[in-house]
């Protein structure tokens, strides 16, 4: 594997998934494999999950891990092409990622989206200039559009817990006091629609994500139904992709609720974490035993580990 930017650098999911479940049963397994090899970590933005769970995936593999945070530790990036540098900028992204490509084997990066500016979210600037420049393997840590790690992590979470064949899967919006990208959600419905489940997505109209991501996947209005016989509720926030970056309500009525979970059919809680407790789903949920957010979070090693796996062996 030459980059893990989506789903589709992935020819079958189902033996990714089969592959993270092998490192959880034995971490050390390839621990030899990685000798030697330096893994760049580079956050644009704030994580504990995806920094974490990166750097104990590299180092179960035997990688050395080397982390930027670029807010506080780096030079302020110009990514313009032609640009007169006399103002903030202090590098350009051509030598920034071409100094990372002389110091790392695998380079992850996270860079979230602006939400101001659709296209330019859209044209996924920060990571594209990363792949195009450091001539390095990359990673998405979390892109503008995309989470794909964290989408592996929870077609793994499902595996290890679905007690039927074809289980019923609910991308439910939930409230939120910010603004946040759709990157979790485009990346949730994309890896599902490679996996063996039936996913509805249930949202107060407006919060519509991108066609090209959710095709002809079923959208439900009517949150109560939606949740009926459910085996897995996924919740999220997302702010409005048709009014970029808007958040057009953030009452308590899309909050998931243990009244809600009890129209389930035993369903199994699912958060990408960090989340709001109260605001995107109440304690009695989150505290109950059908939460599985940490076995989630957990997950996030092994599928990590996967990934890195293949791009080492691609070297
Ligand atoms: N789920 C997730 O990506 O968590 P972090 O933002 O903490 O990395």
């Amino acid at each position: 594997m030459r980059q893990f930017l989506s789903v589709h650098d992935v020819d079958d999911v189902q033996a990714l998934v089969a592959e993270a479940r092998e490192h959880k049963a034995a971490p050390f397994a390839f621990e030899d494999l990685g000798r030697r090899r330096t893994m760049g970590l580079v956050f644009f933005n704030a994580s504990l999950r995806t920094r974490l769970s990166t750097q104990r995936a590299a180092q179960n593999l035997g990688m050395q891990v080397i982390v930027l945070n670029t807010g506080q530790d780096a030079w302020q990036l110009e990514f313009s092409d032609g640009t007169v540098m006399d103002g903030g900028s202090a590098e350009h992204i051509r030598e920034a990622a071409g100094v990372l490509g002389e110091y790392c084997d695998i380079i992850g990066v996270r860079a979230f989206p602006s939400l101001k500016d659709r296209t330019a979210d859209e044209r996924e600037e920060v990571i594209g200039n990363i792949v195009r420049f450091s001539g390095r393997p990359v990673v998405s840590l979390e892109s503008a559009t995309r989470h794909p790690l964290q989408s592996l992590a929870d077609c793994m979470t499902i595996e290890e817990l679905r007690t039927v064949p074809r289980p019923k899967v609910v991308l439910t919006w939930a409230p939120h006091p910010r603004a946040l990208p759709q990157a979790v959600p485009n990346s949730f419905v994309e890896w599902m629609r490679k996996s063996d489940v039936d996913l509805v997505v249930t949202h107060p109209e407006g919060y519509e994500l991108p066609p090209r991501f959710m095709e002809d996947t079923p959208v439900e209005y009517d949150q109560a139904a939606a949740f009926a016989g459910a085996h897995f509720v996924y919740a999220k926030n997302w702010s409005s992709y048709e009014r970029y970056g808007d958040i057009l309500r953030s009452d308590a009525e899309w909050m998931v609720t243990a009244e809600k979970m009890a129209a389930t059919d035993s369903g199994k809680f699912m958060h990408c974490l960090p989340v709001r407790r109260n605001v995107v789903v109440d304690d009695a949920v989150l505290d109950s035993p059908s939460s599985v957010v940490l076995q989630q979070a957990g997950n996030r090693i092994w599928s990590t580990q996967a990934v890195l796996k293949r791009m080492l062996e691609a070297l």
